[in-house]
């Protein structure tokens, strides 16, 4: 693998612009023998989680693949399991650019691409044309333009239409670029939420006779009595897992840099205590009645490691995977 090289002439390109040629490549090769450039074999290390058998406990999170375009490229990295999405039930642009910024210095990313994407039509389509065997999560949103008061609508209609093609679904409730979105994760609109999302999970399994697990992704900016609660909401309402955690609105680490002051979440080291703390915290309030699945700053075994012994049974990355490439997949499924 020639990643560092490749990285250099990458980073001297807009940040959106490689990303969606890269996407565009990765398209287009997953299949084919072209991805002999990114394929790569890992150690198998099977996990069963959620009642789902894993080749091993490291996925890619949330937001790289968010039409769910390049799954088999992603899987042929040696990924146990791929996360799409965020999808909403209509297309949308996302903000205005430049809307994604690195900090190199920080290893971090800030983004506010504000769910960007083509919707779950689209994205059911390329899931079918993927033909994937392997675990497939689909990660759901709402659209902004969608009234706080209807979210649920929005999350349902989502949830309807990938129910027989994912292995498990993901409820976003915590990306700081949809306003609103994040006081979803307190109190009664949890409640409401989740017991709605249970209930559509109850029909869908007796329709499709299959049983998709539910996953709540959260954010790591809550305290321990905000999480306590989550997790106590979780439980009541039968969720299946969590993922802890989203991007961070807090600026601490990246004071100072280049672009450190955009809006948006941020994400990579600076997020890592965070998260892993957020785990540490559900770890104990769920008591083992629901996995954890950790992702915040991950780019080494080591902090994968790390994440596990807080309590998560799976990994994700996706800040890590942009600095250092495939070979991170490697790295770190081979040192767990
Ligand atoms: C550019 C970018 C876009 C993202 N988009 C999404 C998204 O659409 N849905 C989601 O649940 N998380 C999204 N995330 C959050 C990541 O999935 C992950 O939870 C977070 O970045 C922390 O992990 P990391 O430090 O390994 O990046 C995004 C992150 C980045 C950097």
């Amino acid at each position: 693998m020639f990643y560092p090289a490749i990285r250099k002439v990458l980073f001297q390109f807009d940040a959106e612009t490689i990303h969606e040629l890269t996407i565009k490549g990765l398209k287009n090769t997953g299949k084919s023998p072209l991805n002999v450039f990114y394929k790569q074999q890992v150690q198998d290390k099977p996990v069963t989680v959620m009642g789902i058998k894993f080749p091993n406990p490291l996925g890619l999170a949330a937001g790289l693949d968010k039409n769910g375009e390049c799954i088999n490229a992603f899987a042929a990295m040696g990924f146990g399991f791929v996360e799409v999405g965020t999808v909403t039930p209509r297309p949308q642009p996302g903000n205005d650019k430049p809307r994604i910024f690195r900090l190199p210095e920080a290893n971090a990313i800030i983004n506010r691409m504000g769910f960007n994407n083509k919707g779950v039509d689209y994205l059911v389509s390329q899931v079918q044309a993927a033909n994937f065997k392997g675990v497939l999560g689909i990660n759901i949103g709402k659209n902004k333009d969608t009234p706080e008061e209807n979210a649920k609508d929005d999350y349902l209609h989502c949830m309807r239409k990938v129910y027989d093609l994912a292995t498990y679904i993901t409820v976003n409730i915590s990306s700081p670029n949809t306003p609103g979105l994040r006081s979803l994760q307190y109190g009664d609109a949890l409640n409401d939420l989740l017991s709605a999302l249970k209930a559509e999970q109850k029909i869908l399994t007796d329709k499709y006779g299959k049983y998709i697990p539910l996953t709540v992704k959260i954010a790591p900016d809550l305290n321990e009595d905000e999480v306590k609660s989550i997790a106590k909401s979780l439980i009541d309402n039968g969720i299946d897992g969590v993922i802890a955690t989203n991007t961070t609105l807090s600026r601490e680490g990246v004071e100072g840099l280049e672009f450190g002051g955009e809006q948006g979440g941020l994400s990579g080291q600076p997020v890592k205590d965070k998260s892993t703390q957020v785990i540490k915290i559900l770890s104990e309030a769920l008591d083992n009645k629901l996995p954890i699945i950790g992702v915040g700053g991950i780019a080494s075994s080591e902090d994968a490691n790390e994440k596990l012994a807080a309590g998560a049974s799976l990994v994700q990355v996706y800040t890590g995977f942009i600095y250092q490439g495939p070979p991170l997949v490697k790295d770190i499924v081979n040192g767990l």
